[in-house]
């Protein structure tokens, strides 16, 4: 342990962004000990991954299982754990998205969706998002947008993407408020469609049911049930990536399900199997066995450790009524931030689902207020309360605890956020 800090950094890349200095010895549940002996709330769930806390024990005992079975198989051997973890994942996804391929990361996931939604409609246009984040692989990379940092110096980067504006409204591209709303955006994406790419020529919209990385925002709901209409008039494949708004985060299995819109494609990854690495593409039978023999394939897609963690989160989530917790837990937070906006100007908007909230700072002029951010950041780390934050100017802070966190445990991060904050 001795020195890791500055081994680690001798030894990777800095092109890593590591959120905090804090070295761990041990994480269990909510907590992350460090090796000084400090103890932290950790409200970033490991970028919206350890959904069921640090080291969830029925995922324990699930891998040292699967470990003494089978740990790899390369699409050699088939194996229980990735058959059954499919068949779960069956009974809480909606209706009718019912065939899988598994791969490692979220952004394996979007290239295999997009490869999907080019290959199932033979066309080649894709219409992404300003504040899309979908990973950052080639293809992924292309339809990220949550700032051009992210692109700089990779172009030329996949052609015949086309960009809509995110239905950010706090921050609307068109100029609006909520008041004025009259979904210009969507609109605009209409136009889009007249001026810039022809229906007949877009294979998918792919679309962050809530904003992630881009900023915590929620979509108004007419806005994607608009979208869903126009995919189906046109045979776009609607692709909704849950790899951060999925498993639970929103207080729902899935983020699509607060706006009942079944997409045509989903993108799961973080949270579905507690830390290991595991991904899906998932859509309809009738699109995915298209997808003939060949066409898409991979290494160690579907790992059977994996797939043993992801059924015991399943069943840690289903067992202690998890989406429930996030749903009741997730409301009082957002109530007392949402007072808590009202006493201090700094806070511009505060908004979210669930476990997903987002609260922005502001100067007095309401520009990003990108410095107060950093130093309320800092001033929790200290007291014990690990908070990251978003958005292209790094003025919001992701609150986005494990789905096991308690009310008492709620409240006494609000206290320290509040402390901060004053
Ligand atoms: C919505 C969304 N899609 C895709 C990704 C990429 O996932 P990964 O980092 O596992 O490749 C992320 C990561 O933050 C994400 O939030």
């Amino acid at each position: 342990m001795k020195n890791l800090l500055n081994r680690a950094k001798k030894l990777f890349t800095p092109a890593l962004n590591f959120h905090t200095d804090i070295v761990v010895k041990k994480a269990q549940g909510l907590h992350v000990e460090s090796t000084t002996g400090k103890r932290y709330m950790d409200f970033s769930s490991g970028l919206a991954t350890t959904n069921i806390g640090h080291c969830p024990p029925l995922v324990i005992k699930a891998v040292k299982k699967q470990l003494d079975e089978i740990i790899h198989s390369g699409c050699i051997f088939r194996y229980e754990s990735e058959v059954v973890f499919a068949e779960k994942l069956k009974e809480i996804l909606p209706n009718g998205l019912d065939m899988f391929f598994f791969s490692n990361s979220g952004a394996e996931a979007v290239e295999g969706a997009i490869k999907l939604a080019r290959f199932y409609t033979k066309r080649q246009g894709i219409i992404a998002y300003t504040g899309a984040f979908h990973g950052r692989t080639f293809g992924a990379l292309s339809l990220t947008a949550s700032t051009a940092k992210y692109r700089k110096d990779y172009h030329p980067l996949l052609p015949s993407i086309f960009r809509a504006p995110y239905p950010y409204c706090y921050r609307c591209f068109l100029g609006h408020s909520r008041d004025t709303c009259s979904l210009d955006c969507f609109e605009y994406l209409k136009r889009m469609l007249r001026h810039e790419i022809n229906p007949e020529e877009a294979a998918a919209i792919i679309i962050e049911p809530v904003l992630g990385e881009g900023g915590y925002a929620v979509p108004p709901k007419e806005y994607l049930v608009e979208i869903r209409k126009l995919c189906k008039k046109h045979g776009i494949m609607l692709i909704f990536d849950e790899v951060q708004t999925g498993f639970g985060r929103t207080g729902k299995w899935f983020a699509s399900e607060h706006f009942n819109i079944t997409p045509d494609i989903m993108t799961i990854a973080k949270g579905i199997a507690s830390g290991f690495p595991l991904s899906a593409v998932i859509s309809t039978k009738k699109i995915m066995s298209k997808w003939h023999q060949g066409a898409h394939g991979t290494t160690f897609g579907g790992n059977p450790v994996s797939c043993a963690a992801g059924i015991a989160t399943i069943e840690t989530i289903q067992k202690n009524e998890l989406l429930k917790n996030a749903e009741t837990v997730g409301r009082h937070a957002l109530i007392r931030l949402q007072d808590m906006k009202r006493k201090y100007s700094v806070i511009g908007d505060v908004r979210g689902l669930g476990l997903m909230m987002g609260i922005e700072f502001v100067n007095k002029d309401g520009s990003p207020n990108t410095n107060f951010c950093k130093k309320v950041c800092k001033r929790c780390e200290k007291n014990g309360l690990v908070l990251i934050e978003c958005g292209i100017d790094k003025n919001i802070i992701r609150f986005m605890p494990p789905l096991i966190t308690t009310k008492k445990q709620m409240e006494k991060a609000l206290k320290i956020f509040e402390n901060a904050l004053s």
